[in-house]
This record gives C-alpha cells, structure tokens and sequence, in this order.
C-alpha cells in the first residue's frame, strides 16, 4: 500500500493531508505558518505522518502547493493552489463547476471543467479586504475569539453597512461603530457580509455555474458560510475537510504520479 501527501503552504496556516491508494484522506495536520515557512512545511507533514501511524518511507510522492510550496524542500514537485484547490473541490464534490476559496489573504474564484480541469480563475489583487485577515482584524477590534465570531455575526438583528473596504481601516470603522453605541453582533454581521460580497464579485468574474464549493480556513465560519448561502440564493458545498482542500488536491496530483509510474501488471 502506497501513500501520497499535499502540502499545502498558506500565508496564514500550513496543512498537510495524506491518502491512501483509494484515494480517501488517512490523516492531516494544520499548524500556523509563522515566519519559519520551511520548517512550518516540514512540522505539518512530520504532524500528519504521526496522525495516522505512517512512515516516511511509505509517501512515494510528495506535492507542494501554496505560496510557499517551493519550501517545501522535501517535495518531489510543486503545483499551483488553484489548480490543487479545484482538484481537491471536484474530487470531494464532483459536481462542482466554481470553487471559491477563502484563505488568511487570497480570496480566489476557480471556474472548474466536469474534469476538474481550469477554466479560469480570479483573485483579490494585493488586497486582504474579502480574506480571512479582515475577519481577523475585525475579531482583534472586538476582542473575539476568530471560532466565535460567524456565531456571534448571526444573533444580530440590524446589520451595520461596512463602508471600508480596506483591511487596514477596517479595525478603526469596528471601533467608531462601537462608539455610536452599535451591538457587537450588529457590526460583525456588516463586517461578515462585506468580506462575502467582495468574494461574490470575484465569482461574478469567473461565472458563478452550480455547484459551489467552499473551501479555505474561513469554512470554518459559520457566517460567512450562512450568508453566502443566503446570498447566492442556494448553499454551497462546505465540509469538515473543506480547510484542507488544497492540502488534498495535492495529495490527489501526487498520487496520479505514483499510479503513472507503475508498470501494468
Ligand atoms: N476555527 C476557525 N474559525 C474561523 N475562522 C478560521 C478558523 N481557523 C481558521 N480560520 C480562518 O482561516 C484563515 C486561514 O485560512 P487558510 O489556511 O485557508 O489560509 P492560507 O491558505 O494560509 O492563506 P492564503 O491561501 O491566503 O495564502 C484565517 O485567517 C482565519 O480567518
Ligand atoms: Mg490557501
């Protein structure tokens, strides 16, 4: 039985998923990145190894992705993270035609063949306003723990209307809003629908064709899950291992290395 690992290198956090020759997921591993973005590569893998019980020498092939995917020096190759993130999308849900991952500080709309294969994609330019990092500021500014504020975004009744759209600001408007005597919950709703029509502008580009799937570490919001859905008018496909969604497109591109390699018996 052979094995297959993605790394997958985010600015924010670093996963690592393995799979087995069937191709499910056998174990994973999530750690923050930091500055040290070789070593974050290494200690996921070394993390996900130890999670299922594998050896090293049991991965005949390892893939890299993310932006730091060239860090992972123990990789045998490097491919992209739209194309892993529409790999792992199609393979999880297969009938996924746009993919929107929402990670630390891209946001990035995937357009995706019945294949898997790319047909166009988009990103936030140089810009953190629709990513996981405005949420953070935001989180910051209210002194809410990141797991909490999807919850505390849908007790609000009256949704502040988020005028920044610049990370930076984003802390300060928080702030000011507090200061006029606005709910906490209020404000996070306003901040979690400003990060999800930004991303729906980005989809528009692609061509937004069901089914949409969710994937990156905002997944883990409840909110900006509920009010994508409510926006978009139908739900998105979200799962448990939608973070590493990545991670296991990867891991699937590296597997298709080991299989290509084999001599029919
Ligand atoms: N438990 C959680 N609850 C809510 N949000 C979370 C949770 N865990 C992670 N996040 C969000 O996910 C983000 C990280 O997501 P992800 O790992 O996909 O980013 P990344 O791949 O490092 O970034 P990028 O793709 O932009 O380089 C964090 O910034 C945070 O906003
Ligand atoms: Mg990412």
């Amino acid at each position: 039985m052979a094995y297959a690992a993605g790394v997958d290198v985010g600015s924010t956090q670093t996963k690592a998923v393995v799979i087995n020759e069937e191709r499910q997921i056998v174990s994973r591993a999530l750690i923050d990145t930091g500055a040290n973005v070789v070593l974050a590569a290494e200690n996921a893998y070394v993390e996900a190894l130890k999670d299922g019980g594998i050896r090293e020498e049991e991965v005949e092939y390892v893939v890299g992705t993310g932006y730091g995917r060239y860090k992972v020096t123990f990789g045998d190759t490097q491919i992209t993270e739209i194309s892993c993130h529409g790999r792992g999308s199609v393979h999880m849900f297969p009938g996924t035609r746009t993919v929107v991952d929402m990670g630390g500080q891209d946001t990035k709309a995937i357009r995706v063949s019945p294949s898997g294969e790319i047909v166009d994609f988009c990103m936030n330019d140089k810009c953190a306003a629709g990513t996981g990092r405005f949420l953070g500021a935001a989180a910051a500014a209210l002194e809410i723990p990141l797991g909490e504020l999807g919850v505390v975004a849908l007790r609000a009744e009256k949704p502040v209307k988020i005028s920044t759209t610049c990370t930076v600001f984003a802390e300060s408007e928080v702030v000011s809003w507090l200061g006029k005597g606005k709910k906490i919950e209020d404000i996070l709703l306003g901040v979690h629908q400003s990060i999800v029509s930004r991303s729906l502008g980005l989809m528009r580009r692609v061509g937004i064709e069901p089914e949409v799937t969710f994937t990156g570490g905002v997944t883990r919001n409840i909110g900006v899950v509920t009010v994508l859905n409510e926006m978009l008018g139908f739900a998105v496909n979200v799962s448990e291992e939608s973070h590493y969604m990545g991670a296991l497109g990867a891991a699937l591109f590296a597997m298709d290395r080991i299989m290509a390699g084999r001599v029919p018996a």
